[in-house]
């Protein structure tokens, strides 16, 4: 979307939008400040959160509609509610066909511009990628194509914030249209065709395991979820060092790339089969981290790996009893086809620390069902071995509304990941403690390293969406990636 920021109203204005506190009435310049008086002395503004009124004012010189706009009280106003608010707004301006709007800037917007422009963005976004026709010119149509904040003082601060915040979510929309579309639509070959465009924009080095190079490895792991598939498993792997590092050791983001998961031999049941579109999520979100690393100059070292494979049958497909060498030279016995996602992470894993020395490893992938049943869809699962990391992506999480919750790996579930006749074994037969147990298998690969697990399979595609979400693909992660790393420089 684009933006300008200007000091006065201008003259050609259609829709201005003013927003309002409740039961405190803003000032605003003479003509406005009688408009909105009158709607609160006749009770039919309070000014409660989301509260939105359209006045048509037929004065000569003001904008043909003017949108009152509730903030709800100062006290329970922050970050996130207005990012919220923000997308509410646009969704409703869009019901009104709106190509441009003005936005009177209150004094409390300026720290909060970035959060302000990402729920603009996020209320812009549209599920129907794939309508066409009359449908598709009209939503296309209502799209707000240009905002302008009016302010009392333009900073460079606020312009900066708000370019971040519009660039951040256009990132995190393009993840949710990844995450969304059908697995014929991100197959490997146009995901790898997507990072390579990111990493040519970007000045990124890249490197593509193909199969072969995959089969040269050993990375059985990868290989034996991809043997009932008809297109080859790839490996990304994305490096942004930037120009003035001060640390040498990368951090390293592995992201769960399964372009569809039937479940293999152990066949989902119907219902579950419908969203495992989702299941390349993890992947998704690497790649919208590395939207955003160079352009928010970020300055940390940042690697991001993401296996791509589907989880589908054909007569070669890895069986239930069947046993693969993971890249780490350690056996595992397939027990269940889908708990799948473990077996390309864990080769992942293996390779980030044989091909860089990472200072963490941070993983996300939708990996169980049950984290899901224990979280819902507000909080990922966080599992790892490092308090000091886990807190700070925990404080990151609070900071940008992407929340986690420390869940435990414990040594009786370590001892129920070890098979009889292999290293280990890729399920239990039980459900019960199932995200934990795929914890304390990915535990198993991590050696000395400092490592956390993400378990996005709640908040990455939800039904029950935040006021800045829409329902399926959330891009969950991508804020919490780009927060964290923000917040490590900071210390
Ligand atoms: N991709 C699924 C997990 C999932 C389920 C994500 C529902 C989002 C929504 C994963 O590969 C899977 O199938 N996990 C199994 C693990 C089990 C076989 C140990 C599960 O959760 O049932
Ligand atoms: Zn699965
Ligand atoms: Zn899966």
């Amino acid at each position: 979307m684009q933006f300008t920021v200007l000091t006065s109203l201008p003259f050609e204005i259609e829709t201005l939008i003013l927003p309002v506190f409740e039961n405190e009435p803003t000032v605003f310049p003479k003509p406005y400040q009688t408009l909105v008086k009158l709607r609160f002395k006749n009770k039919d503004f309070t000014g409660k959160a989301g509260e939105m009124v359209m006045l048509f004012p037929e004065e000569k010189g003001l904008p043909s509609r003017v949108l009152v706009w509730g903030l709800g009280t100062k006290d329970t106003f922050s970050g996130p509610v207005l990012r919220g608010l923000a997308a509410e707004l646009v969704r409703k301006l869009k019901t009104f066909s709106r190509r441009e709007v003005a936005l009177w800037c209150l004094p409390g917007f300026a720290f909060l511009a970035q959060e302000l422009a990402e729920g603009v963005e996020f209320g812009n976004f549209s599920l129907a990628k794939f309508k066409t026709g009359k449908e598709k010119e009209e939503i296309e149509n209502a799209m707000i194509g240009k905002i302008s904040f009016i302010v009392k003082k333009d900073t460079l601060s606020f312009r900066k914030a708000l370019k971040k915040g519009f660039l951040i979510a256009e990132a995190v929309c393009r993840v949710r249209d990844l995450v969304n579309r059908g697995p014929s639509l991100k197959h490997v070959d146009y995901l790898v065709e997507q990072s390579k465009g990111i990493a040519r924009k970007h000045g990124y080095s890249l490197r593509i395991l193909d199969q072969k190079q995959l089969e040269k490895k050993g990375m059985h792991g990868i290989l034996g979820v991809n043997r009932g598939s008809d297109m080859e498993a790839k490996m990304v792997v994305l490096e942004y060092t930037p120009p003035k590092t001060d640390k040498k050791k990368p951090i390293v983001f592995i992201g769960k790339g399964i372009i569809f998961d039937s479940g293999g031999y152990n066949l989902k049941p119907g219902q579950s089969l419908q969203e495992m579109q989702l299941d390349m999520a993890g992947a998704a979100v690497i790649m919208g981290l590395f939207e955003v690393l160079k352009p928010l100059q970020l300055h940390h070292h940042v690697v991001g790996i993401f296996p791509l494979t589907d989880n589908v049958i054909n007569a070669k497909a890895q069986k239930p009893s069947d046993i693969v060498t993971t890249y780490s030279g350690k056996t595992v016995e397939i027990v269940n086809t889908d708990a799948e996602g473990r077996m390309i992470l864990c080769d992942a894993i293996t390779y980030a620390i044989r091909h860089f020395q990472p200072e963490y490893i941070i993983d996300i992938a939708t990996l169980t069902g049950v984290c899901v049943l224990a979280l819902g869809e507000r909080f990922a699962g966080l599992f790892g071995n490092d308090a000091e990391l886990l807190k700070k992506l925990k404080h990151a999480g609070e900071t940008c509304d992407e929340l986690l919750w420390e869940l435990p790996i414990h040594p009786d579930d370590r001892k129920k990941m070890k098979s009889k006749i292999a290293d280990l074994r890729n399920h239990d037969f039980s459900p019960q403690a199932g995200a934990l147990k795929a914890a304390a298998f990915l535990e198993e690969f991590v050696e000395d390293k400092k490592w956390a697990h993400i378990d996005i399979a709640g908040p990455a595609f939800v039904k029950d969406p935040k006021k800045y979400e829409s329902p399926m693909g959330t891009g969950f992660g991508v804020r919490l990636f780009v927060t964290f790393l923000e917040e490590l420089r900071k210390g």
